[in-house]
């Protein structure tokens, strides 16, 4: 093997695709893909999603890194379903594509066949609930028929209700299943409204989260998976976010904290309000009692 065709057989293409909307592809795609760059593979994401959603977040990301150039540069580009054999041959240039799809499945099928049959993995993001179930079942069953390897990844999970286990156990039934279930995460959306990723954060609550999705993804589609560019240990690659950033992120925090106890502070003195009118009432109407009690 030569070191070009070497380098090209280590090249890969992750189509994250579920036809159910909402359940976390675009989220998926742009946490795997900051993970990607900060484990030091050279990678893109390709948003095929007429909502643009990942490229949104991508402007997003590059504003703040007009303020804040350490934040590593997460390069993605924009590309349509019909002509997606343009986007995967973008693997030419980069060790991996992500590629965040258009949820409706079902009125491109042939289309969406076509571009995950030319990928090594396919994600399919599923919510615990039976509607995500039934809806993302049938397409994992397609994807198998073609051959196509693929895993369910469970997203915004409680893993403490009951009803977890039991959609768990009806996803294994039909396709494989990634061992990462993601929780619901304020971090997931918040940092996206800066274009940022749980990965970029700081705070390293979720972390391990999106470190063990990250090397299940990386060992699915066949790159290597480097220990020492995970999270819990110091970083190989990406240099660890300096004062400014560390300003920038725990100014997001602080001001949906600030807004959390605004809210909290609103419904306070909402709360207190209703016991004090009530209060007022009740003594009214003991008032009344008393004066009929005493008239009789
Ligand atoms: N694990 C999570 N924790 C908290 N919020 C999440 C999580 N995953 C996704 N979200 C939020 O859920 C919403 C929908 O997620 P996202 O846009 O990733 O779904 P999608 O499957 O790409 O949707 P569409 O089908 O419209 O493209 C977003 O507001 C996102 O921030
Ligand atoms: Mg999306």
């Amino acid at each position: 093997m030569t070191k070009d065709t070497e380098i090209l057989a280590r090249r890969r293409v992750l189509v994250v695709a579920s036809p159910k909307g909402g359940v976390g592809k675009s989220s998926l795609s742009r946490n795997i893909l900051v993970s990607a760059v900060m484990a030091g593979f050279r990678v893109i994401g390709a948003d095929l999603n007429p909502q643009q959603t990942l490229w949104k977040w991508h402007e997003r990301r590059e504003k703040m890194r007009a303020s804040f150039p350490e934040v590593m540069t997460a390069p993605v580009t924009l590309g349509t379903l019909g002509d997606w054999r343009k986007t995967v041959a973008l693997v030419e240039d980069y060790d991996l594509v992500v590629i965040d799809t258009p949820p409706s499945i079902e009125t491109h099928y042939g289309v969406m066949i076509n571009l995950c049959a030319a990928a090594h993995h396919v994600l399919v993001p599923c919510g615990a609930t039976l509607d995500d179930v039934d809806s993302v079942t049938p397409w994992m069953r397609t994807l198998t028929a073609a051959k196509v390897p693929a895993s369910f990844v469970m997203n915004r999970v409680n893993n403490r209700v009951n009803s977890f286990k039991t959609y768990q156990t009806k996803l294994l039934a039909v396709g494989q299943l990634c061992p990462v279930a993601v929780p619901q995460i304020e971090d997931v959306h918040l940092s996206a409204a800066k274009g940022l990723a749980v990965p970029d954060l700081i705070s390293r609550r979720h972390q391990e989260t999106f470190d063990a999705l990250w090397s299940y993804v990386a060992r699915e589609v066949g790159l290597p998976v480097s220990e020492a560019s995970l999270s819990a240990d110091p970083r190989a690659t990406a240099p660890p976010p300096n004062r400014k950033t560390s300003e920038a992120i725990a100014a997001v925090e602080q001001s949906e904290n600030a807004k959390g106890l605004a809210i909290a502070a609103a419904l306070v003195q909402l709360v207190e309000g209703i016991s004090h009118d009530l209060g007022k009432r009740v003594a009214a109407v003991h008032a009344q009692m008393d004066a009929i009690i005493n008239k009789e």
